[in-house]
């Protein structure tokens, strides 16, 4: 079975083609990020714009770069939910009357569950005949997805059933360094400038320390951007002050958090496997840190390749399968 995915959340147009929701056939992505630097976020009225504006060609440059014709698509997948609601419209509009023109199947993808489908997705860029030299994760999983929109904590026993165990009460993780890069004058989108900045430093200075919520698996990282804040406001013309000590030490409160709750999810569920997926997937210091923590505790941390870290359509076409199908593997 052949699927078109279609991802217009936000800021990216994607489309994608996926064979049995594993296997990419293509998986293009057109973003109108850099008309949103100069604002520091995402202006959605820009971005739904330039969704209307790129879909079709997007979806048509899919299909050529699968070797593919609409008459081999078999159902289209799209992103029905969480993100801007014009951008979503675009999406949606285009799927339901393509779905409707080809008389296939159309299947609604929430966008955060596909993101830790996207583990799941064949991986051409490792060696070994099947792409897999890292097994394929194993469910029952934890799923820890992070991005400038999200930040949950899901149980997944099969595709169709995900619980989810915790969320942020405020900023999501992305925008919380993309927040702290604002203050620090460091620009936009700021977490890959932090995770670039904060490799500079030679420690971590002065602790922040990240909202422990006990009990729960809720996130909150308002708290620590108002820190950051205030510590620049007070310390930036002290001759001590490093943007760069700053940054590290605003990375490791919410790596350590993230982790930390992740990590006593695996093993209060007793599950060994433990999935990050999300634009904030794509830190080097969660990357390290996730999997040390896991290698610890016998938990293996599986985190997709950048390309589908960040929005995509393969992870919607991927999950939009199982859905479909309501197969659990
Ligand atoms: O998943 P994504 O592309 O879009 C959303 O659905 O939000 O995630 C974008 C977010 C931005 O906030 C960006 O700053 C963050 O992911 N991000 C990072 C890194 N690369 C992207 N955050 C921390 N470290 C990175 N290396
Ligand atoms: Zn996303």
């Amino acid at each position: 079975m052949n699927i078109l995915g279609i991802e217009t959340s936000c800021d990216e147009t994607s489309a994608a083609v996926v064979y049995q929701g594993k296997k990419v056939l293509s998986n293009i992505v057109s973003s109108s990020l850099k008309e949103h630097v100069p604002y520091g976020g995402v202006i959605p009225e820009i971005a739904s714009r330039r969704q209307l504006e790129f879909i079709n060609r997007i979806c048509a440059r899919s299909l050529s770069a699968a070797g593919l014709d609409l008459k081999h698509i078999d159902a289209i997948a799209v992103t029905r939910n969480p993100g801007l609601i014009g951008s979503l419209l675009v999406g949606l509009s285009f799927a339901r009357a393509l779905s409707f023109a080809i008389r296939k199947p159309l299947v609604l993808v929430n966008h955060i569950k596909a993101h830790a489908y996207a583990n799941f997705l064949e991986r051409p860029d490792l060696p070994g005949k099947t792409g897999d030299r890292i097994p394929r994760p194993r469910l029952p999983a934890v799923a820890l997805i992070v991005s400038g929109g999200h930040t949950s904590l899901f149980h997944i026993t099969s595709f169709n059933h995900f619980r989810l165990l915790g969320q942020t009460l405020d900023d999501a993780a992305g925008e919380a360094f993309d927040k702290v890069a604002k203050v620090l004058e460091l620009g936009y989108p700021g977490g890959p400038i932090i995770d670039r900045v904060a490799k500079r430093a030679s420690r971590a200075y002065p602790r922040f320390n990240p909202a422990l919520l006990p009990g729960t698996y809720d996130f909150s990282f308002s708290g620590v951007k108002t820190a950051v804040l205030y510590h620049y406001q007070r310390h930036k013309n002290d001759r001590t002050f490093s943007t760069e000590q700053v940054a590290r030490s605003f990375q490791d409160s919410v790596v350590s958090i993230l982790t930390r709750k992740s990590i006593d999810a695996c093993l209060k569920l007793n599950c060994r496997t433990l999935l990050i997926g999300g634009g904030v997937a794509a830190n080097s210091a969660l990357r390290e840190t996730a999997s040390d923590e896991g290698r610890k505790n016998g938990i293996r941390v599986h985190v997709p390749p950048m390309s589908l870290c960040t929005d995509n359509a393969a992870m919607i076409a991927g999950l939009g399968f199982h859905l479909l199908t309501k197969g659990d593997n």
